[in-house]
């Protein structure tokens, strides 16, 4: 029986990358330190769970507020508006599962059939496979690289305008780059937004995952940005939740109840003592959050070190996220050969850059998050080795 379901077609052969390969090898007994999935090697803090445990022994297993559980809503608007300077109330919260629902439901309710998207190369693989999902056209404009760092062009951004175009998705701090952009480069982003009248999908999953001082802007904060900005986060990655499956979008009162229309439609709202267990997170001591980065720092440190002392790489150093973008064009093959080389030959997975988009050609990703120090440390041993011992086949 042939199925009708031609939106399927835009997820046709997409692959999960070197994950599956790395998974492949693993099975057969291999040792695979994984650098290449994005999830935090740390266990969720302990007063999380208890917050779902107790809620669990209490009872609270029946159905919740559509929109999410309302204290939880509250806290969030609060922290926004707290730290950001930029007012939401409670009902302009959506608790959804993770970024991944809240960034289906904001392109289903906001895409017409044929409608452009602009999306920042290198890109999130994953947002695009939705826009095309939600019946719209990815419109991939590669960012600016200055010194291995990578930042919004806004010339390509406003070249690559159609009369179709009608949402700029931003991920900040970028995945796959590790860039936060500045306050200036979001501003300068704004400024063709506003001139183009765009809807604004602000990806900020690693909102609280910056190093050295630097500073995390919301989109949302921009003067003229807070009515058109869709901005969406997640429990996943700064309390290493991400399989709990919760995260939220903010934004206006009217965005909120179309981007509800769709989540209605696919899970009523998310697990009820999950979002206690979020409730938690928010409300409760942030020291957690911060010993983790400080940690993820450390790990960052040891990356970026040790691939620049590899000739041919060179590694920016990342300003966020748990992820480097070492550039490896010089080491003489693409990057895909050269990951895959380090898979079957060092049993190191990391990602390929051509994975996110021909703009990350030359470069892998690296994700210092997901493995313990030690682990961190046999990795690069085993990239160095292979890299450096003369046996590479191109
Ligand atoms: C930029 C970005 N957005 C969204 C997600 C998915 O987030 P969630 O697990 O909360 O759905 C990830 C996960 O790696 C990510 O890197």
């Amino acid at each position: 029986m042939k199925w009708p379901a031609t939106r399927l077609e835009s997820q046709a052969g997409k692959s999960f990358g070197m994950f599956e390969t790395a998974a492949r090898l693993q099975a057969q007994g291999a040792d695979i330190i994984h650098l290449e999935v994005g999830r935090p090697s740390a266990d969720t803090p302990r007063h999380i769970k208890e917050a779902a445990k107790t809620a669990l022994d209490n009872g609270i297993v029946h159905y919740g507020e559509l929109n999410g559980l309302g204290p939880l809503r509250e806290a969030l608007a609060h922290r926004f508006s707290e730290t950001q300077g930029v007012h939401f109330d409670a009902d302009e919260v959506l608790i959804t599962n993770g970024v991944t629902q809240a960034s289906f439901a904001a392109f289903m309710a906001a895409l017409d059939e044929g409608d452009e998207v602009i999306v920042l190369e290198p890109f999130y693989p994953q947002h695009n496979s939705k826009i095309a999902f939600a019946g719209g056209r990815v419109v991939s404009v590669p960012m600016a690289q200055h010194d291995g760092r990578f930042s919004p062009d806004p010339a390509r951004i406003e070249a690559a305008i159609t009369e179709r175009t009608r949402m700029l998705v931003l991920i900040n701090p970028s995945n796959p780059c590790g860039t936060l952009f500045t306050r200036e480069e979001l501003q300068a982003v704004a400024d063709v937004v506003e001139k183009h009248d765009l809807l604004v999908l602000s990806d900020e999953v690693y909102e609280f995952i910056a190093f050295d001082g630097h500073q995390h802007t919301s989109f949302a904060a921009l003067p003229g940005m807070r009515d058109r900005t869709i901005t969406v986060n997640a429990f996943t990655k700064a309390y290493a939740m991400d399989g709990w499956r919760i995260g939220y979008a903010i934004a206006p009162r009217n965005f909120i109840a179309d981007l509800q229309r769709v989540t209605m439609n696919e899970t009523t709202h998310p697990c009820v003592f999950a979002q206690e267990g979020a409730l938690a997170a928010v409300t409760g001591s942030q020291d957690c959050v911060t010993d983790m980065v400080r940690e993820d720092r450390e790990r960052r440190d040891v990356v970026v070190a040790r691939f620049n002392a590899i000739p041919g790489c060179h590694c920016a150093t990342p300003e966020g996220t748990i992820y480097a973008f070492p550039n490896i064009s010089g080491l003489g093959a693409s990057s895909s050969e050269v990951a895959m080389y380090l898979l079957e030959r060092a049993h190191v997975a990391v990602e390929s850059g051509a994975f996110y988009g021909d703009t990350g050609e030359g470069h892998l990703r690296v994700c210092f998050g997901s493995e313990p120090m030690p682990r961190i440390e046999e990795a690069m041993s085993r990239i160095e080795q292979a890299l450096t011992g003369g046996n590479t086949p191109w």
